[in-house]
Parts: structure tokens; C-alpha cells; sequence
């Protein structure tokens, strides 16, 4: 990168401007190239404030501004002007038709932002700030107008052109070269402006919608993928169902056209009428998608209809805003695959996924709230916390205004903005105002950053039959935010009784509601009571049930008391939180006994509480999975002070193996009870995969490499033949997985996506050469530093999945992941920013390791020409000690 970054900017919420010109409609003209694409936009701009004389355009600094014209006649040198990313345009009449004529290089974009080819392609990033790599315009979302294309280029090379809205012409050009023209009637931010122009297959479809409009369904993909394109079909059909039965929300245009290419930076793009996906969460059949890959298919293909309109038809009024339509659409999406399957495990999942990433992003050097103050580079703000917390925090106001509440609360919102660029605090004033409610200190979830702590003690008192809970909160310090308020927030809470019933009793201190679980407890305070009356005998309180707040608890449960909501709480996501509560508390003594040198023991009645959980899965299999499955390494190392990061591996490894061994005849009957003879993609099939791959999981433990050798050989679809592997690759037996891994290898080599897993499971293999093994493949010729699946499959998953082998004392591992982020930051910014965020916590770890990775952080930093995206996330980690 040429560009000079010494002294990126910060952009503060604070400074937002409302935009001096509005730009009412933008024609452009694409002439695609190989070499050199020239672009021509006529744009007519209106001014909207008086005290602003100058036009200002945002633009790549590298594009080549070929003419510019006001009114038909070029304007003079001197009345333009260019400086970094801005093309100002002095004394601009209060309106005006202009005229840029650029050329861009699609052919030479790795940064994949703006227009660029994919497999030989061409396609668009826009979001959030990749027009401007595509010609002048004042790229922010809250410029919003309507957009006519034409689109003209090689016609066999690129038979299909598409973009926004609807098709209103198309015709040769001679030459061998064909034109197409597109509308889209609505007004729109540039970020969600698309373009695609290539050989693609497509399979179609069509939807009717409530009031009656058939639309047009496509997926475009490769002619030899469409086979693979039925499930995000349906998908999509489902999701646009759901969204009339559960929101009245309808579809708006008579087309919607999908397509999926191999090479992008995130998951898939929400451009109207025109979404542009990661092949990853578009393609599924059994032969190349696990189980998995079928469900998170489901829910981006879901996620991207449902931006249409919490996003698309409302819209943001500047990126610090960005979750009024990421979390809203997260919990839009979550929702949705709730009601596909399981609610329980897709509640359980969610939950996982926060505490994995969220949880340690909102204690480190990069927290922030999920409406940030500041950034300097807008993508390094695509978050968990701004996606996940925010849903959370969408969760939470659909728990305190219930369904219907939070239902009149959309209404209004899509009733007051619908067409506008609005904000965070928009929308909450419509779930008040909507609902006569007072937000105003659930309002502080959006400013303030941090995970708050409850700390949670009981009290019992036999001669009045009176329980009293006692909840403080704290918010821990992030970075620039040192002073924190108490929030507002549901607490559900259910009181079990000695035989496992729930309780009633009467809340007769503190605020809360009945609630079909249990109670709505309210907690507004740092210190808060709630007494309940009219019990016969001592609770056992389940709390937080369902998660209903994005926080961590401190609570004076004993083991036994954990152990009996584990085989009885009636609420799925508490029963699975004790049980896990109770592993992670094993593990943790097991960590100090391994450190210790001192005996393991695991406790027997662990055992006997997983005993009860296997002899009882039948009923739900895949729920008995999630149960069963051990706290992963990294989650373990975020319960201590320092991560210990080979005790936690043995710690793991023995409990695993105490549990197999200990219940030995019945994962051997659960894997031979939960072998289907024929496979399905029905949810009691994958129910029962998910089990007896955990099962095989126990066998291996076992020791016995057979069954995974089997397991491999007879495997007819991916989540099988993965599981197998998975076990192989850690296992002792070298000649069963050489020969498993070259087996896939010769069986899918044509297939990205299942390569990907490929360089995937090597990559978190527990073994101790396995860095060497990522070394050796970072040569293969499969890999390529330009594709961000395959990066993220072999450098993501070592450092980002594999605690022990990447935080290998030597150092090893870090001087591998930064000599890889140094050069793909020359290629893509966006992507190495987000490769080289398992270096940034270097504070949880102990001196020797938390020494080397500053050391490599350090190296980064200075090198000439990084990108403002590795900038940022590597400066702050050096300059916040951690707090916590
Ligand atoms: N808006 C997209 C989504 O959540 C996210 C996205 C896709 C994105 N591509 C991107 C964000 C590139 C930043 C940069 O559905
Ligand atoms: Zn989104």
C-alpha cells in the first residue's frame, strides 16, 4: 500500500453533520474491461444547506479521474480540488447535474471492497465504504437516492449482467459485446449498490406473497453448483413466509436475485434485490455441508432477506449505528432458525457463539459499546458485539415489552422511518412510544461497553417461609469508559421445588412479573432485593433463564444444588448451564491439580448426573449432544486469571477420558442406537447424527481408533465423514488419517468448500507438530493468500481455534500468524485486520507468552505502509492495559 497511514483519523460520533447536498439521482455507465474499466456517473445534486458552498465527494485515492463536467461543461482545474480520499468541488450551484468519468482496475482489487472479479467474475462490496473505490459520490448511508445502471461488456465471457431492482432494457452492442440497463425504484445508500457481471448458472423460483405479487426468485452460482443451491431456495422461501406470518413484513419488488461467489470478506451482503454471498452460506448438499453448514446456510440466507427491511427499506444514518440493523436483523435471524428446529439448542448455540467471541472482545482492548463513539476504520466495527450484543440487546427489549409489545414497537418504527436514514435511539423511542414504556435507562446498553457482573446470594428463612435473593451488578472499565452506571435489565428466574416442580410463591419485595417461566425480575440497581413468600420449603432458584441478559454470574449455587437443576430444571437453557457450570468448575480443579502434580479426580457424581443425561437421551438426542459436550479450551482459559494453556488441554483431555471410560457401555449403545441407515437432513436425523458423533468423540477417548476408521469408511455425507476425521487427526493412529485425509483430499479436490475444511482440521489438530504441519500447507498449491475462506480456514482456524498449538511457549505460533498478517495486509486490509485478532489479548497470558506476542504486535506496527485497519487494532492492543 502506497498510502501513508502515520496518522490514521478517528471519526467521533460527536462530529455528526447532517449532508449539505442530496443527490436525487444517480445514472451510471459500466464499461467492463479486462484491463481498465471506465465508469460514468451523472448525478444530479441538490443543496440542502445554505452555509456549505463546497461539494465534497469521497473517493479512493488511487482512482483516476478521467473528466468531470457541471451542467454539460468540464469544470475548470481550479474549481476542483483532491486531497486523500476527498474531491472537492468549490462554489457548487445550490443544484446541478455532474458528470465523472473514472477508470478502475476490478481486475487488480484483492482488497475485495468495491468492484472486483471472483472467479473470473465480476462483482461488488460496497458496504460500508467501498463505492468510493468505484467513482465520487458522497458515500454515506444517510445520502440515499435512486439509482438507474447500465451495465455493457463482453457477451460470452459475461452472458449475465445484473444489479439493483428491476431489468428495464438489455440488447447487443455488436462486437461480440451486450448491454443490460437496471432500475431500482427505491431510494437507496450507495453501500448497498451491487453489480455483477459473469458466467453463472441459475436456478429459479418463484414466491407469492400474501397480498399476491409473485416475485422472481434466482441463485446464480456456476453452472456445476446449482445442484447445490436447493436448500438456500427453500431458505429463502421460508425466511420470506416467516417474515409475513411473524412481522407483516412483505416483499417489495417483483425480483430478488442471489448470487454466490468464492471470494469475499464476510459472510454474504444485503444489497437490494440483489444479495451478493460467500459461496460458504449459499451452497449445501449432504456430500459437501455438514449438518452445520445446512443450518448457518439457513440463517444468512435468512439474515439478508430480512436486512430488506430492517436495513435496507430503514436504514442507518451513519455507521455508528450500524447495529440499528445488524442486531435487530441477528435477532430477526435467530428468531427465525428458533422456529425452524429447536428452539432450546438454537438458543444454546447463540449463547456459546457470545461468550466464545463477545464475552472476550467486550474484556479486552477492543471493547466498545454497541453504538461505538469512535473509530478510525469503520470495517474493524462489523462485530460480535455490535451483531450479537446488539441482538441481545433487541432480545431483551422483546423480553420487557413481550411479543406483542415489541411487535406494536416494530410497527411503529417501520410506520415513522420507513424510507429514512435514522438512528439507534429512533428505534428505541418507537418501542416506547409504541408501548407507553420508559427506556430511558435501558438506553445506557448502547453506550455503555462491558459484560456486567451479577453477583447473586439467597437466603432462606424456615420460620416465615420467606426467600430473599440478593442481586448486585457491576460494570466492569473498558477502555475510555472508567465510571459505568447500573443498567436495566430481565432477569427470569424460576424456583424449583425438592421434587423438581416449579414453586409458586408470591413476589412480595422488589420489581418483577409473573412470567410463564417463573418470574421477570427487573434489575435496575447496582444492589437489589426480591422476597418471595408462601413457600413450603427451601428453593433451588434456576436463574437466568434463557440467558435473558447478555451477563456473567457470581452465584452461591453449590455443586449439589447444580447438579439437581441439571436433571431438573424445566427450562433447557438453565439445565444445560448447570450441567456445563459443573464441567467448567471440574476442569478448573482439574487445571489446579494438573499445575499441582497432584491426582485428578472428577467426581462421582458428575458421572452419575451424565449417566442420567445418557440413559435419558432418547427423547432429544441432540439436546443430550449439547449436554455432553465439554467447555472448549478457550472458554476454560477465559474463567482464569492467567490462561494455563497446556493444563487446560490435559485437564480436558482427562475429564473427556474419565467420562468415556465411566460410561463406556452407553456410548457404545448411543452410537450404535442413534446409526440411521438412511441419511436425512430431517431435525430428528440430524438430532441423532449430532449425538453419535459426540458418542464417537467418547469412543475415541476410549482409545479405540476403529470406530472412527469405520466411521470414515461408511460415511455418506459430511457431517459424518467430518466427525470422523476430526477424531482421526487427534488420534494415534498416523496411518488411518494419512490415508483418511488423502482420501478426501482426491475425493473433493474440486470442491472449495470442503478443501476448506481440509486445511481446516489439520490446522486444529492437537498434535505437536502441527504448526509445522500449517507451515507445509501454507505452500500447498491449494492455498492462496487472495481467498479469504481458505486463509480463514488454515490461518483462522490455528489461531483462533487451536489454544494449545498456536500459544505454544516458543513463540512459534505468533511469528507465524504476524509474518501472514503482514502480507495479506498489502493484499486485504479488512481480512488481515481480522486475522490478527488472536494476538491482541496478550495481557490474559503469562509474561513468557504475553512478551512474544507484544514482540510480534510491535514488528507490525512497524511496518511500512500497514493498513489504517491493522493500525487500529494492533495499536490499541498495545496501548490499553488490559483491565479486567
Ligand atoms: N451487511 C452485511 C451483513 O451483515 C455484512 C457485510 C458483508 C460486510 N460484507 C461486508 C461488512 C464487507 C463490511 C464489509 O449481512
Ligand atoms: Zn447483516
Amino acid at each position: 500500500m502506497p498510502l501513508d497511514h502515520a496518522q490514521p483519523q478517528t471519526i467521533f460520533l460527536k462530529d455528526y453533520e447532517a449532508p449539505a447536498f442530496a443527490v436525487e439521482s444517480i445514472a451510471l455507465c459500466f464499461d467492463l474491461r479486462e484491463k481498465g474499466t471506465r465508469v460514468l456517473s451523472t448525478m444530479t445534486v441538490v443543496r440542502q444547506s445554505e452555509n456549505m458552498p463546497n461539494l465534497v465527494l469521497d473517493g479512493d485515492p488511487q482512482m483516476d479521474l478521467l473528466s468531470i463536467k457541471l451542467d454539460g461543461t468540464p469544470l475548470p482545474a481550479g474549481r476542483i480540488s483532491r486531497a486523500g480520499e476527498q474531491l472537492t468541488i468549490k462554489d457548487m450551484p445550490a443544484s446541478g447535474v455532474l458528470e465523472i468519468e473514472v477508470e478502475i482496475e476490478p481486475q487488480n482489487n484483492a482488497r475485495l471492497e468495491g468492484l472486483y472479479k471472483s472467479g473470473g467474475n465480476f462483482c461488488t462490496q460496497c458496504e460500508a465504504q467501498g463505492f468510493r473505490n468505484i467513482t465520487f459520490f458522497p458515500d454515506r448511508p444517510d445520502v440515499m437516492t435512486r439509482f438507474t445502471v447500465r451495465i455493457e461488456a463482453d457477451k460470452a465471457a459475461y452472458p449475465v449482467l445484473l444489479s439493483n431492482g428491476n431489468r428495464i432494457e438489455q440488447g447487443d452492442l455488436g462486437a461480440g459485446r451486450h448491454f443490460a440497463v437496471w432500475e431500482d425504484p427505491f431510494k437507496k445508500p450507495a453501500y448497498l449498490f451491487a453489480l455483477v457481471a459473469g458466467d453463472l448458472g441459475v436456478l429459479s423460483d418463484q414466491f407469492t406473497t400474501r397480498s399476491g405479487r409473485t416475485v422472481a426468485l434466482h441463485i446464480y452460482a456456476k453452472a456445476r453448483d446449482l445442484p447445490k443451491c436447493q436448500h438456500a431456495m427453500d431458505s429463502l422461501k421460508r425466511a420470506m413466509r416467516w417474515d409475513e406470518e411473524v412481522y407483516g413484513l412483505e416483499y417489495d419488488l417483483d425480483i430478488y436475485n442471489i448470487v454466490a461467489v468464492s471470494d469475499f470478506n464476510m459472510g454474504a451482503m444485503e444489497n437490494k434485490s440483489l444479495n451478493i454471498f460467500n459461496t460458504k452460506y449459499v451452497l449445501a448438499d449432504p456430500q459437501i455441508a455438514t449438518d452445520t453448514d445446512f443450518d448457518n446456510v439457513e440463517g444468512v440466507i435468512a439474515h439478508e432477506y430480512f436486512h430488506n427491511w430492517t436495513g435496507n427499506r430503514v436504514t442507518c444514518r451513519d455507521w455508528f449505528q450500524l447495529s440499528l440493523k445488524e442486531g435487530l436483523t441477528v435477532f430477526r435471524d435467530q428468531e427465525y432458525s428458533a422456529d425452524q428446529a429447536s428452539r432450546s439448542i438454537k438458543r444454546i448455540h447463540d449463547v456459546k457463539t457470545l461468550r466464545a467471541f463477545q464475552f472476550p472482545e467486550d474484556a479486552g482492548p477492543l471493547a466498545h459499546p454497541i453504538r461505538p463513539d469512535s473509530y478510525i476504520e469503520i470495517n474493524n466495527f462489523y462485530t460480535v458485539t455490535v451483531y450479537n450484543k446488539g441482538a441481545e440487546v433487541i432480545r431483551m427489549m422483546h423480553r420487557l415489552l413481550g411479543v406483542e409489545g415489541f411487535r406494536r414497537g416494530m410497527d411503529l418504527y417501520f410506520q415513522r422511518h420507513d424510507g429514512q436514514a435514522v438512528t439507534c435511539d429512533d428505534f428505541v423511542a418507537a418501542m416506547e412510544d409504541a408501548n407507553g414504556a420508559d427506556l430511558g435507562q435501558f438506553r445506557l446498553w448502547y453506550a455503555q461497553a462491558g459484560t456486567p457482573e451479577l453477583t447473586i446470594e439467597d437466603h432462606w428463612e424456615e420460620s416465615t417461609g420467606r426467600y430473599e435473593l440478593h442481586i448486585k451488578q457491576s460494570v466492569p472499565q473498558t477502555p475510555g469508559q472508567t465510571e459505568k452506571a447500573p443498567m436495566h435489565m430481565p432477569f427470569l428466574l424460576g424456583l424449583i421445588g425438592p421434587n423438581g416442580q416449579e414453586m409458586d410463591a408470591e413476589l412480595v419485595a422488589g420489581e418483577g412479573t409473573r412470567h410463564d417461566a417463573g418470574w421477570l425480575l427487573h434489575i435496575r440497581q447496582s444492589d437489589n432485593r426480591y422476597q418471595f413468600s408462601g413457600l413450603g420449603s427451601r428453593p433451588i432458584p434456576s436463574l437466568l433463564r434463557g440467558f435473558s441478559a447478555p451477563v456473567t454470574i457470581k452465584a452461591s449455587l453449590n455443586r449439589a444444588d447444580k447438579l439437581f437443576l441439571t436433571a431438573h430444571d424445566s427450562d433447557p437453557f438453565a439445565r444445560w448451564e448447570a450441567c456445563q457450570d459443573v464441567m467448567i468448575e471440574t476442569l478448573l480443579d482439574l487445571v489446579k491439580a494438573v499445575d499441582a502434580g497432584q491426582p485428578l479426580d472428577v467426581g462421582q457424581d458428575l458421572i452419575d448426573a451424565c449417566e442420567k443425561i445418557l440413559e435419558d437421551a432418547q427423547s432429544d438426542p441432540a439436546f443430550a449432544a449439547e449436554l455432553m459436550t465439554l467447555p472448549g479450551e478457550a472458554y476454560i482459559g477465559q474463567m482464569m486469571d492467567v490462561v494455563a494453556v497446556d493444563a487446560i488441554h490435559h485437564a480436558r483431555i482427562h475429564l473427556r477420558h474419565v467420562l468415556a471410560h465411566a460410561l463406556e457401555s452407553h456410548w457404545r449403545r448411543l452410537y450404535r442406537e442413534m446409526t440411521d441407515t438412511v441419511f436425512g437432513l430431517s431435525p430428528e436425523q440430524k438430532s441423532r447424527r449430532a449425538l453419535k458423533n459426540v458418542a464417537l468423540i467418547y469412543l475415541a477417548a476410549l482409545g479405540d481408533n476403529e470406530t472412527a476408521r469405520t466411521h470414515y469408511a461408511q460415511s455418506n455425507n459430511m457431517t459424518d465423514r467430518l466427525a470422523a476425521l476430526q477424531v482421526l487427526v487427534n488420534g494415534s493412529d498416523d496411518a488411518a488419517r494419512d490415508a483418511a485425509f488423502a482420501d478426501f483430499y482426491d475425493r473433493f479436490e474440486m470442491e472449495d468448500l470442503a478443501i476448506d475444511k481440509w486445511f481446516a482440521l489439520q490446522a486444529l489438530s492437537d498434535k505437536p507438530d502441527t504448526l509445522k504441519t500449517v507451515r507445509t500447507l501454507r505452500n500447498h498449491s491449494a492455498f492462496s493468500l487472495r481467498n479469504p475462506n481458505r486463509l480463514r480456514a488454515l490461518v483462522g482456524s490455528f489461531a483462533s481455534g487451536n489454544q494449545l498449538r498456536f500459544h505454544a511457549v516458543s513463540g512459534e505460533g505468533y511469528a507465524f500468524l504476524s509474518d501472514i498478517v503482514k502480507h495479506v495486509d498489502q493484499l486485504n486490509p479488512q481480512t488481515a485486520a481480522r486475522l490478527v485478532l488472536p494476538l491482541i489479548r496478550h495481557e490474559r497470558y503469562d509474561p513468557v507468552r504475553a512478551g512474544l506476542m507484544r514482540k510480534q504486535l510491535q514488528a507490525l506496527l512497524n511496518v511500512d505502509g500497514l493498513s489504517k485497519d491493522v493500525y487500529e487494532i494492533v495499536s490499541k492492543s498495545l496501548m490499553t492495559k488490559e483491565i479486567s
